[in-house]
């Protein structure tokens, strides 16, 4: 992908819906300054931090902003379950990369059971359907990233560390 054409660009709060500072997840460290200063964003941006830190929130408001479901999948996916997320992604803009994809492909460890159900239900009409619950979790992470994860797009990953050890902060992947 040529560096230009990564779709986004820059996170930055909407001067016209400002969050309130005090309240969550506003009142979380990383949520307050990429509020305050906004985030360049390079072809791949890794977020790492303590349990706890406000990286979920960023990249699940980020996948919400961009136009992904908040439970995972692609742009065309609508899998939801129950509805946890917060409301900054109203409060953000991203800058994108003018002429870039808007493709993308939201890939979060804590739904993945539910959301390989959802794929099971919907199969796949441009490839065949592979058995993800039959699967070891990095066994069906591998599968996803290498088979869904083709061609330019916006691809946001949580908690996805199927190499590494169980740990806090995942050294492998952005979590
Ligand atoms: N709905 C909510 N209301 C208030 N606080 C919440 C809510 N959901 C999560 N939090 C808190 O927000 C903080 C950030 O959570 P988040 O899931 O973004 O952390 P994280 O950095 O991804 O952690 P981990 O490495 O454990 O996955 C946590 O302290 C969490 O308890
Ligand atoms: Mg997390």
């Amino acid at each position: 992908m040529a560096l230009h054409k990564y779709p986004v660009r820059r996170l930055a709060e909407d001067p016209g819906n400002v969050l309130d500072r005090r309240r969550w997840p506003a009142s979380l460290p990383p949520v307050a300054q990429i509020l305050d200063q906004g985030l360049d964003l390079t072809p791949a941006t890794v977020l790492v931090g303590e349990n706890g830190s406000g990286k979920s929130t960023l990249v699940e408001a980020i996948a919400l902003a961009y136009g992904l479901s908040a439970e995972g999948g692609s742009t065309g996916a609508r899998h939801t379950t129950r509805s946890t997320e917060s409301l900054l992604a109203d409060h953000l803009q991203l800058v994108r990369n003018a002429g870039a994809t808007r493709r993308g492909y939201f890939l979060r460890a804590e739904t993945m059971h539910g959301f390989f159900t959802y794929l099971e239900k919907n199969p796949s009409l441009s490839g065949p359907d592979i058995p993800f619950h039959d699967m070891s979790h990095g066994e069906s992470f591998l599968e996803l990233a290498v088979g869904r994860f083709r061609g330019p797009g916006c691809g946001c990953w949580t908690n996805q560390n199927p190499r590494c050890p169980s740990r806090g902060v995942s050294p492998c992947w952005p979590s």
